[in-house]
């Protein structure tokens, strides 16, 4: 930002991303966790973010980690919630609590594959979406986060 302070960001990755690498490399490519959270921290940076990265394979320490979010305060949170954007209900609930824009990112095409990949339960709330880019999705909702909070009246974007 102008005054070189840094806007803080919550990137957050659900069920299975720590396996990104041994994944079907069709769905998710061959980047791993560590690369991918390399990439966004750099990118992040430069549109003047400090990267908070936590994943979980936990429903229940994911929702902690929201709670902790929406009490201390985030500027803007980037989900990737695996599987759990598809049915979970408590996840959804505490991402509601967070009053920052929310970007729903997803590495594969989830409207392209199987049907109960179609639907997400998170959907609704997240200010910006994209999914079937890989790792160039991160950087997308990136942009279009930072976007969101320098022009606040800019709408809900699927990308
Ligand atoms: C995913 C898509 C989900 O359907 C799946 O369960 C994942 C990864 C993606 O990044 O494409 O674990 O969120």
């Amino acid at each position: 930002m102008a005054d070189g302070t840094l806007r803080a960001l919550h990137l957050l990755h659900g069920v299975n991303l720590d396996m990104l690498g041994r994944r079907d490399p069709e769905h998710y490519g061959a980047v791993t966790l560590a690369e991918l959270e390399k990439l966004v921290r750099a990118h992040a940076r430069g549109l003047g973010f400090e990267t908070h990265a936590f994943q979980t394979n936990h429903e229940g320490e994911m929702v902690e980690r929201l709670h902790e979010i929406a009490v201390a305060g985030a500027d803007a949170l980037l989900i990737n919630a695996g599987a759990w954007a598809h049915y979970s209900y408590a996840i959804r609930d505490a991402l509601e609590m967070i009053a920052a824009p929310i970007a729903e990112v997803h590495l594969s095409t989830i409207g392209e594959r199987e049907e109960w990949r179609r639907h997400s339960v998170i959907a609704d709330i997240a200010t910006v979406r994209v999914s079937g880019k890989g790792s160039q999705g991160y950087i997308e909702a990136l942009d279009a986060l930072a976007a969101k909070l320098d022009a606040p009246a800019a709408g809900r974007q699927t990308l």
